[in-house]
C-alpha cells in the first residue's frame, strides 16, 4: 500500500490541512474535517502532498502560489532510502524535516541508531516534533538552518537532503564521516532536480554520480529568482538575433541536466508553452536575463540584459553535449571539496569547467 510503509502510516504525519491545485493554477486548502475521503485518498496516493504554501504567510488571502513544504512522493522517498543503504545502528542527518514522515521511516530502519532532522520553518518543525513524539523512534527534530548541518551530532554515517540545492554546502561533507554517504537532489537550470549520491572520502571530499529525476522545493537560501526573465523587453533590454533555437534542454531531462552542468551559478530557465514557446533564462546574482523568441525564418529574436550572454552559453553547452554523443545523466558525476563543487563526465578527472564563469567574476 502506497501510504503505509514499514509500519509507519503517512496519514499519521500529514497535517489536517493540505493544499490542492485548482484548475486556475492556485492552490487552495483542503481540510480533512470537510472532506475526509478526498484527504485520505490523496494521502494514500502516490503523489507529493503540499502542506505549506508561501512560507505560511497567507499573502494571497487563503490561496497559495509557491509550495514551501510537503510530504515527498512515496516512490521518491523509497528511492532515496534505497540509495542511502540504511542499516541498523547508523546515525543519520536529514535536512528538511517537513511532516517528519521520512525521518520516521529512516528511524525505523536505523534504530537503535539515531536520526537528527533539521527544519527551518518553526511551525513545520513543531508539527513534526509532535507527530514523532507519538512514536518510540530515535528521531530528534532541530529547528534551524540545515545549510549549516548540525555539528553537535556529527559525524553522521548518512546525510539526506529533501530540498533542492544548486551548491552543496561543505558543512554536509564535513559532518559525514569518511566512508559515509550523502544523498541529495541537485537543482538544475531547466526545472528538473536530479538525485546525487556522494561518498565521503578520507581526504574530506565527496564524490559520486546521479540517479534520476527528483522534483523538490528549494532549500530556503538557494531559491533562484524565476521572475527575472519575465521582465524582458523593458527599458534596459538590448536586442539581437541568433540562428539557434536550442529548445531540447527545456523539454528533455538528459539534455537539460547535461547543459545545466556547464552553466555557472544558479541559472534558471523556462520554455513557455502558452507564450509562443519563448525560451527564458535568468541569473539573479549578475542580474542577467535573456529570451529567445522562435521564428519560422530561422533567425530568432533575442532580448537580453546584464553582463552574461545566457543564450550564447546555452548554445555552446548544448553544442558540447551533442558533440560529446549526448551522454545521459548517469554518466555524469559531482565532486564537492572545501573550495566548491565540480561536475565531471565518466570519471572524476574528466572535469567539466563552467561556461560563463569568467563573465560573472
Ligand atoms: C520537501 S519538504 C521535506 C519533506 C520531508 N522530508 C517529509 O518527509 O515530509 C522540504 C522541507 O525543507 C525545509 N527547508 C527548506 N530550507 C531549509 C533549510 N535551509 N534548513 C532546513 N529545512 C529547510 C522546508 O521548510 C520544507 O519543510
Amino acid at each position: 500500500m502506497q501510504g503505509d510503509r514499514d509500519g509507519m502510516r503517512r496519514e499519521d504525519f500529514i497535517p489536517d490541512v493540505i493544499w490542492v491545485r485548482r484548475d486556475d493554477g492556485w492552490r487552495v486548502p483542503l481540510n480533512r474535517a470537510d472532506d475526509p475521503d478526498t484527504w485520505l485518498a490523496l494521502v494514500n496516493g502516490g503523489d507529493a502532498i503540499v502542506t505549506q504554501m508561501d512560507d505560511g504567510t497567507d499573502h494571497y488571502d487563503g490561496k497559495g502560489i509557491t509550495p514551501t513544504s510537503s510530504s515527498t512522493a512515496p516512490w521518491l522517498m523509497d528511492k532515496m532510502l534505497g540509495l542511502l543503504d540504511l542499516q541498523k545502528g547508523l546515525s543519520v542527518l536529514e535536512i528538511g524535516t517537513g511532516t517528519g514522515y521520512n525521518a520516521a521511516l529512516i528511524g525505523e530502519k536505523v534504530a537503535p541508531g539515531r536520526v537528527i532532522t533539521i527544519e527551518i520553518a518553526p511551525t513545520v518543525a513543531e508539527h513534526a516534533r509532535a507527530r514523532l513524539a507519538r512514536t518510540d523512534l530515535p528521531v530528534t527534530v532541530i529547528t534551524g538552518d540545515g545549510t549549516l548541518g548540525y555539528p553537535e551530532g556529527s559525524p553522521y554515517d548518512r546525510t539526506v537532503v529533501t530540498a533542492d540545492v544548486f551548491d552543496v554546502p561543505y558543512s554536509w561533507v564535513q559532518q559525514t564521516r569518511p566512508g559515509g554517504l550523502i544523498v541529495l537532489p541537485l537543482a538544475g537550470s531547466f526545472q528538473y532536480g536530479t538525485l546525487a549520491r556522494l561518498a565521503v572520502a578520507d581526504d574530506g571530499t565527496a564524490s559520486g554520480r546521479f540517479h534520476g529525476e527528483a522534483a523538490f522545493m528549494y532549500l530556503r537560501d538557494q531559491r533562484p529568482d524565476k521572475t527575472l526573465s519575465r521582465i524582458g523587453n523593458q527599458d534596459g533590454a538590448q536586442f539581437t538575433w541568433t540562428s539557434d533555437y536550442p529548445h531540447e534542454p527545456f523539454v528533455d531531462f538528459n539534455a537539460g541536466f547535461a547543459v545545466s552542468t556547464r552553466l555557472f551559478g544558479w541559472v534558471t530557465s523556462t520554455r513557455e508553452e502558452d507564450d509562443g514557446a519563448i525560451l527564458r533564462m535568468s541569473h539573479r546574482a549578475s542580474g542577467s536575463w535573456a529570451t529567445v523568441s522562435p521564428s519560422d525564418t530561422g533567425s530568432h529574436a533575442v532580448a537580453y540584459e546584464g553582463p552574461r550572454r545566457l543564450w550564447e552559453e546555452l548554445e555552446a553547452a548544448y553544442r558540447w553535449w551533442i558533440d560529446a554523443g549526448r551522454p545521459d545523466h548517469t554518466r555524469f558525476g559531482l565532486t564537492v571539496t572545501p573550495t566548491g563543487q565540480t561536475f565531471w563526465l565518466d570519471s572524476p578527472d574528466n572535469l567539466l569547467p563552467p561556461i560563463g564563469e569568467e563573465t560573472t567574476g
